[in-house]
């Protein structure tokens, strides 16, 4: 059922245009009307923020009892009896007045603004504006385009000050570094001098600017709105799964942008992903397979290359000497299809998708998970045991700090060092490394705390103990690796001890590689079968499915580079990774490269490992292939194909 088709049973009777609704108890005006299918024109409102009222586009007569009058419509909310006309002549008088005065100012610039053809100023001065201007004064002109950062250009002559822009960079992002500056008529939005717009999120600004006042560096007059074509996807930067469009022109993928669904990211992206539209047009991409000869790494025709991957596979001397690391890039077909080459058909289990940044498999599949919504749910407590959620997973990162400025929920952080999310926690405790498990069953014991542990004070200790204490409900942990120097079983060893003291607790991992849910799902871990099945379990079904299956549990990326450093491994795949470079022990990925005999690759474009491989095979990247990928949570959503691959 369509959601206008609810009647919410908290609902307010009210009759908008004669016709009678029921809207949801405290339901905007503006909402109410959206809802039951009457559009009312907006440029300040967005649904994500708080109203203000700056621009009155949404001036509605409204009556509340007392005879009508205009009421901007964004800025209340719908009471028992209210009546409220979208289309009287008063109405539209103000619409009417107020366009013509926001454009008093605004340049007619829009032949040559990026936002011609999806601009709101221009599509409701359409059609709700005076058909002409009474204005024959000079406009007001400023210098035009200034950069207020490295990837956005801020005209202040179209700006309409509808503070949407620097709402969002102080309400969502926590980031207030651009503001409205002067007063009257010489207010304007900028930053403070020397002080660009640094901020991990800027490019929902450009997004969410109703007018071309904010544009990207990297979309200017790259493409005419009516030139795009769009297809949702799903980001795969990171494994937050941000849903995304992606808007290409002429085969070239031209930008992407925020897709506002309710579990995940609310339409905001960060810049990491929004601007990973560059990675799909880069220069660096491989258009052909490479192979190996004596002058180095050289063009050859897919069959060749074809042909060397195969019989290096074909010659390995046994199962166990062939060793696979990455995948966590792909889409979950593509997991599948590898993880039946090698534990289906080849018969290794040395296969890990997480390059010893992640946690084991069985820990990230067999803990009670949590969604992010059940995280951030209002009132609740979250424990944070895991990376710098604004670094590694930054769209997760505005849930959690809308959770705790908005919805009370307590935030407790266990970290050896402070984070992003620190100046929101209700109490953030940095053990020393290697010792958080302690702190963490300290936290969630009954023992009095006495003592420092962890070169954490016991006063510290009781503080953080009392927040988490403070939840009569279950607590959800966001569990991953605060510090990729302590090893994994650490946080293992402090996820058990959580589960032993409140065994209702649910937890969301936070792993930063983006498909890595997808992969282990698809068995790209030693000791797992697709379909989240040990190896033990497993064997006899996929035994009758597929031409073989592994004989013994095998290593991990770490294990796979110490076997090809002693000389143990013949073939050693990179699916899209990049030891060298990613691996926490740069010197062991070294040694682990040097020492296997054939490097065989497959990747988007060269990294610091694939150029020391012996065949590397293009593959085709983001929005060029359809598939799925699944989040941290578990979720499994769509991936698109909007270009062909270089
Ligand atoms: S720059 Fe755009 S979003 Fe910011 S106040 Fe001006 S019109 Fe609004
Ligand atoms: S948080 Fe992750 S998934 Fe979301 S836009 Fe950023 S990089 Fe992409
Ligand atoms: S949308 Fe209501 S005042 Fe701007």
């Amino acid at each position: 059922m369509a959601e206008s088709e609810v009647t919410p049973v908290d609902g307010v009777a009210v009759e908008i245009n004669g016709v009678e609704v029921i809207a949801h108890k405290g339901e905007l005006l503006i909402d109410a009307a959206e809802r039951t299918g009457t559009y009312i024109p907006r440029f300040c409102y967005h649904e994500r923020m708080k109203p203000v009222g700056m621009c009155r586009m949404c001036l509605v007569e409204v009556d509340t009892g007392r005879g009508p009058a205009l009421q901007p419509s964004c800025m209340i909310e719908c009471t028992p009896g209210m009546k409220a006309d979208t289309e009287s002549a008063v109405t539209k008088k103000a619409q009417d007045g107020i366009l013509e005065f926001l454009l008093a100012n605004h340049p007619l610039d829009c032949p040559v603004c990026d936002k011609g053809g999806e601009c709101p100023l221009q599509d409701q001065t359409m059609a709700y504006g005076p058909g002409e201007s009474r204005f024959v004064e000079e406009k007001r002109h400023k210098e035009k385009p200034i950069p207020i950062s490295d990837l956005v250009l801020l005209d202040r002559e179209r700006c309409i000050l509808c503070d949407r822009c620097t709402r969002f960079a102080k309400e969502v992002a926590g980031d207030p570094l651009i503001h409205f500056i002067h007063r009257g008529n010489n207010t304007e939005v900028n930053t403070f001098p020397d002080e660009p717009f640094a901020s991990y999120f800027s490019g929902n600004t450009v997004q969410i600017c109703p007018v071309g006042a904010l544009t990207a560096s990297t979309y200017r007059f790259k493409a005419r709105p009516w030139d795009l074509e769009t297809t949702e996807s799903t980001c795969q930067t990171c494994s937050v799964g941000c849903r995304i469009s992606i808007d290409s022109s002429r085969d070239q993928v031209q930008r992407f942008a925020g897709v506002d669904i309710d579990p995940v990211n609310w339409g905001w992206l960060c810049d990491k992903g929004r601007f990973s539209s560059q990675v799909v047009t880069s220069d660096a991409r491989l258009s052909e397979p490479l192979v190996r000869d004596g002058s180095g790494l050289v063009a050859a025709k897919w069959s060749d290359a074809l042909g060397r991957f195969a019989s290096a596979l074909d010659n390995a001397s046994s199962a166990q000497s062939i060793g696979v690391i990455g995948g966590s890039r792909l889409t979950n077909e593509d997991a599948y299809a590898w993880s039946k080459l090698f534990k289906g058909v080849l018969a290794t289990d040395n296969v890990d998708a997480q390059l010893g940044d992640g946690l084991p498999a069985h820990v990230v599949l067999g803990l009670p998970s949590a969604t992010i919504d059940e995280v951030c749910a209002p009132g609740g407590t979250v424990l944070l045991l895991g990376p710098d959620v604004k670094e590694e997973l930054p769209v997760l990162f505005l849930r959690l700090r809308h959770a705790a400025v908005e919805d009370r929920v307590t935030i407790v952080e266990v970290s050896p060092r402070s984070s992003g999310i620190t100046s929101l926690a209700a109490a953030s405790v940095h053990p020393r490394p290697g010792e958080t498990a302690d702190v963490v069953a300290a936290l969630v014991g009954s023992s009095v705390i006495d003592r420092e542990i962890a070169g954490v004070s016991a006063e510290e200790l009781e503080q953080a103990r009392a927040a988490l204490s403070a939840s009569t409900g279950p607590i959800t942990v966001v569990l991953g690796r605060a510090s990729l120097a302590e090893s994994a079983s650490i946080t293992v060893a402090a996820a058990s001890a959580i589960l032993n003291a409140r065994p209702d607790t649910t937890f969301l991992s936070a792993l930063r590689r983006s498909n890595v849910r997808g992969a282990l799902d698809m068995g790209l871990a030693p000791g797992l079968l697709p379909g989240r099945v040990t190896l033990e379990d497993g064997a006899e079904w996929y035994s009758e499915v597929w031409p073989a299956t592994p004989s013994a549990t095998g290593l991990d990326t770490e294990g796979i580079l110490r076997a090809a450093a002693d000389g143990r491994i013949d073939v050693l795949v990179l699916l899209g990774a990049d030891p060298l470079s990613d691996f926490p022990d740069a010197d062991l990925a070294e040694r682990g490269l040097t020492g296997a005999r054939t490097v065989l690759a497959v990747d988007t474009a060269l990294n610091s490992s694939s150029k020391r491989a012996d065949v590397v095979l293009a593959a085709a990247g983001f929005a060029e292939k359809t598939g799925t990928t699944t989040n941290i949570e578990g979720r499994v959503s769509t991936l698109s194909h909007r270009v062909t691959p270089p």
